[in-house]
């Protein structure tokens, strides 16, 4: 086991994903998960308390990192949520074709190595209809951070366990077939990670 990336990284992933900003981003979206639901990346498990649990049947947490899941683990959440993790990459996600009513993705398509397979698997097990409901940080639209965003890249994805600063959330989610209903703007915090994207992607009904 790699100590930094199973003990450190989960904790300090944890503490950078915990922020008030963060937090009011995930409220913008989860509540609206519905039926089965596939959480890609599911981390420490800071999404559980948004989930609405009248609505929710059960929680797929997809997280690879034993380290974020032992957290996710400890995290208290509703005794109504059915939550079973599933130990996978989300390029590998196990379900059959058209079988998933949600799914979540925070901060996640960031870091996912392969993320144009991983989201090409997600559009096939979703329902026609489906959502993916995501809040993501990605490149930015202004010039000078943009910039920054590919200066600073390389080194930022080596301490932060393969998060990429640049890029581009929306162009990624309409390219693996999705219509997005989408929000894009600044949220408090240093501009070269804080530019947010979030809203609902859904899969065509043919
Ligand atoms: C920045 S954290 C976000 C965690 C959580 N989604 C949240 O909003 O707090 C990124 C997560 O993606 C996970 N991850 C990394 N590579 C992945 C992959 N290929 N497939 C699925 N998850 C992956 C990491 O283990 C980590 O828990």
């Amino acid at each position: 086991m790699n100590y930094y990336n199973e003990k450190i990284l989960p904790q300090l992933i944890q503490r950078a994903c915990s922020s008030k900003p963060a937090s009011k981003q995930r409220e913008k979206v989860i509540p609206y998960a519905e039926g089965v639901v596939l959480e890609i990346g599911a981390g420490s498990g800071l999404n559980f308390e948004y989930y609405d649990t009248s609505k929710v049947q059960k929680i797929w947490a997809l997280e690879p990192s034993l380290g974020m899941q032992a957290i996710a683990k400890k995290t208290p959440v509703s005794k109504m949520l059915d939550i079973e993790y599933l130990s996978l990459l989300a390029e590998d996600i196990p379900f059959k074709k058209n079988t998933i009513d949600t799914i979540v993705c925070t901060y996640v398509l960031c870091t996912i190595p392969n993320v144009e397979l991983a989201l090409k698997k997600m559009y096939e097990v979703l329902k026609p209809e489906g959502k993916l409901l995501f809040t993501e940080h990605g490149l930015a639209p202004d010039k000078k951070i943009k910039v920054l965003q590919n200066l600073v890249n390389p080194i930022w994805k080596r301490v932060s366990g393969g998060c990429n600063l640049n890029r581009n959330i929306s162009m990624l989610l309409k390219g693996a077939g999705f219509y997005t209903v989408e929000e894009q703007m600044y949220i408090p915090g240093f501009r070269f990670y804080s530019y947010n994207y979030w809203g609902k992607a859904v899969k065509s009904s043919i």
